[in-house]
């Protein structure tokens, strides 16, 4: 089914996995902290199919993506009615970058838990958080196999459409469980990150 995509953050992983929704025929709303003017080349590069809005037209999408910062989370609350939304986050939780990569303190949590309240009532999905871009916007197709996307969340329906969706862009998906411990997998630190799987 094609789908409209609402993507916040429209850096390394919102354009790239804008482009792998694109080519398999969605549509794409990509959306920053600024004006949706301020996209104009990315939705140039991406080509069609792809706009530019602003965060609260990506959040009333079909489906979500959250691409943003660890630490602007907070903006998600008040931009929508998150209930029973469905929401990928690929978010990681670091609170500095290079050279430190320092993680938030968590308390126990898995981050997508925490993403959660920030979205109260969505459906969130853990994805794409695993694999750094440059791996990430590679063609999925590899070694007579396809790369593989860990995904995680807590209801089965919310979990297949995201599944189907990730399927249809050429990536084979591995759903790994809810988001209390399995999701944990994918954190970074977690036994599944950065791990590169063609699935054959
Ligand atoms: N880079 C990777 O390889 C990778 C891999 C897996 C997961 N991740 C995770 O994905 C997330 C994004 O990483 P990235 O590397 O794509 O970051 P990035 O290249 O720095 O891009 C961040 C994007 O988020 C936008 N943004 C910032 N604050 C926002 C807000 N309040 N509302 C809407 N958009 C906002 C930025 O827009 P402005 O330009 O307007 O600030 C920018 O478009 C992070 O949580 C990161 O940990 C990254």
């Amino acid at each position: 089914m094609k789908t409209t995509f609402g993507i916040i953050g429209a850096g390394n992983i919102g354009k790239t996995v804008a482009a792998h929704l694109l080519k398999a025929g969605h549509s794409v709303i990509l959306s920053n902290s600024r004006d949706p003017e301020s996209l104009s080349g990315t939705i140039a590069e991406l080509g069609a199919g792809a706009k530019a809005g602003t965060s609260k037209e990506a959040a009333e999408a079909d489906i979500v993506l959250l691409a943003l910062p660890w630490s602007q989370l907070s903006t998600l609350s008040n931009l929508t009615d998150w209930t029973n939304r469905i929401v990928i986050d690929a978010t990681n939780h670091f609170i500095t970058y290079a050279p430190e990569f320092r993680l938030a303190d968590l308390g126990g949590r898995a981050s997508s838990e925490v993403v959660a309240d920030f979205v109260p009532g969505a459906k969130v999905v853990k994805a794409f958080n695993t694999l750094y871009f440059k791996i990430l916007e590679k063609d999925p197709a590899e070694a007579n196999g396809r790369r593989v996307i860990f995904i995680s969340g807590n209801e089965p329906a919310a979990k297949q459409s995201v599944s189907d969706a990730i399927q249809s862009t050429g990536f084979a998906v591995v759903d790994l469980g809810d988001l209390a411990t399995a999701s944990k997998l994918q954190e970074p630190k977690g036994a599944l990150a950065t791990l590169n799987l063609i699935k054959n």
